[in-house]
Order: C-alpha cells, then structure tokens, then sequence
C-alpha cells in the first residue's frame, strides 16, 4: 500500500502517522493562562531535541475536526513558560483523564485527581505524582500550518528538573529500570517500558564495526542468521581471529557428525552460531563460524 498524503482525509492520514511513528513519550504540559488559570495536558508528539541547550519541542495541533486551537496552545502564547511532566504507568489513567476537553476554566490537575506542586522558576505548577518534572520556558512557538491537523511547535528550554531519588541509582543517575514508562502508539494503543521489557544494544561508539559487507559470504549469505544477527557480527572492531583455544563439545560434535557433509555442516554451525548471538555471546559466535571457513 502506497500514502500519498494529499490523497488521504486528514484524520485518516493522521491514523497512519500514529500508528507508524510510535511508540512516543507523553509530555504530560502544565500551563497557565494571563489571568492564572491552570491547564494540563498530554501530548505525545513530543520529544528531546537538543542537550545544549535542553531544549524539548512538543505539539498541540489544530484539531482536525474543526480547526480549533488548544487551550494549552493559547497559554504559552499567553505566558510562555510550561512544566512538562513525565507520565510513568500508575499515572496512566488519570494521565488520560486529563486529556478529556474541559472548558478553559476548568483545571485539569482537579478533575483528574492530580497534586498542585509550586515550582521555583515558572509560574505553571508541576504534578507532585510525577517522578520526573522540567521546568521550562517557551523560547518559540512555530504553527506548521493553517488547517485542521496542523501542528505548533512548542519549543522549551529546561531550566529545570526535578528528579525523584527513587528513580536514582547509587551515582545519582536515573536507573531505566526503576523507571517504569509509558508511550503512546496509534489509536488506543499503549506501551511500558519497565525492567520486564527493556533491554540493551552495546553500541561501539568510537571504534567503528567492520560492517555487514565485511563478513564471508558464506556467512554474509546464510538461510538461518537474520539481519539482527548479521548485525552483531559487523558490530565487532576487527575481523576475528580463529582462536584454537576456543573449547565447546558441541562444535567438535558437529564438526566430527558433518565432516562428510559440508553443506549440512555449515548449516548446523549457523544454527549453533544463532542460538549463541540471540543469547549475546558474539565472540563465541564467531569463533563457530570460523570453524570452517
Ligand atoms: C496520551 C495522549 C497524547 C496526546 N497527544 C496529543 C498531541 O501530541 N497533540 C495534540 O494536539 N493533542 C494530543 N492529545 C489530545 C489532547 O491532550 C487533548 O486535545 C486535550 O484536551 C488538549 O487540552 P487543552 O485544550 O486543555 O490544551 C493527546 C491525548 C493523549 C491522551
């Protein structure tokens, strides 16, 4: 299937970017208006774009059914300053809540259940139930466009953030896993990212990998290693060495077993080889395809 986007109804097109363009944090954005009125709100077409300056951008777009504005919208225009505050699961649903299109006096903290908590540098106040809390102000706001759907980008400066030490780990930096995050996908769609589902992609940062084209065909070309693995084998600096030192029966056994059967032989080492790279042993990997290259 092929998008042209100007061939599609906007709200539809805008369910095809969701879905695709996912998962994304949820700025939960306190603000206030000139005359005091607080606001929060969710927005999940946000992220972090720069560390120097801090600077995160997120968007409350014209509503695609009439082309109206949102209240959070009108406030940093009003008064640019925003507390965006990051919604972890037990949030979640007052999270939500707070996303229903109250009138603009109505303060969402109050209808969703949410603690007012004063800041030090803005005047919007920052939701006490989050663990993670920045201070902001609003250096630019940059509509995208005229028309229902159209974004503004909200470009804040953090001037500061709050963490709450339960997140922290001995040397004072957030530990992912105590942190227990949600994202937004398409339509009603959600993720976590918590200690049951997070994982880490060792990246060699300075050193550069040798690369998927420098690996063996035989290998390169294989029926059984996907991408994934392929990928982890052009991630090593240099191109390994036979290591003769390298002991595991069951190499020897497929070794002796196929040695009248190359082919089938290559075949079982990928197979071995899979198994130990889908575990994170690369060097082992390695070492069994080399065995008989
Ligand atoms: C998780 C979540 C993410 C959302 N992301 C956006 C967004 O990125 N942009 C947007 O305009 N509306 C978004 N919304 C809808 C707004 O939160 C909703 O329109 C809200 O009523 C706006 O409030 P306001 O008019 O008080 O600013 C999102 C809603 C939820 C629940």
């Amino acid at each position: 299937m092929i998008i042209e986007p100007d061939q599609v109804p906007p709200a539809r097109l805008q369910q095809y970017l969701q879905h695709a363009v996912a998962p994304r944090p949820v700025c939960f954005a306190s603000t206030i208006n000139r005359a005091g009125q607080v606001n929060l709100s969710p927005f999940s077409f946000f992220n972090l774009f720069s560390s120097n300056p801090p600077i995160l951008v997120f968007s409350p777009s014209r509503r695609v059914r009439d082309n109206t504005t949102k209240h959070t919208l009108e406030n940093v225009i009003e008064v640019p300053e925003v507390v965006i505050n990051i919604v972890d699961y037990p949030m979640l649903h007052q999270m939500s809540l707070a996303s229903c299109e109250y009138p603009r006096e109505i303060n969402e903290f109050t209808k969703a259940g949410f603690t007012e908590e004063k800041s030090s540098m803005v005047k919007p106040p920052m939701v006490r139930e989050s663990k993670i809390k920045l201070e902001c102000r609003v250096n630019e706001v940059k509509p995208l466009g005229e028309g229902g759907g159209a974004g503004n980008l909200v470009i804040a400066e953090v001037l500061k953030m709050h963490i709450d030490d339960s997140v922290l780990d001995q040397e004072g930096m957030i530990d992912q896993r105590k942190l227990d995050l949600v994202a937004r996908l398409g339509a009603n769609w959600y993720c976590r990212a918590n200690a049951s589902n997070i994982f880490e992609v060792e990246k060699p940062n300075i050193k550069l990998g040798i690369g998927i084209d420098a690996i063996p065909a035989s290998i390169r070309n294989s029926e059984i290693l996907t991408g994934n693995n392929l990928g982890q084998l052009g991630n090593v600096h240099d191109m390994p060495l036979v290591n003769n030192q390298y002991q595991s029966d069951r190499l020897k056994q497929i070794i002796q077993y196929y040695s009248i059967n190359p082919q089938e032989m290559e075949k079982e080492l990928h197979r071995y080889a899979k198994e130990l790279l889908d575990e994170g042993k690369v060097d082992d990997a390695w070492q069994v395809l080399l065995a008989n290259n």
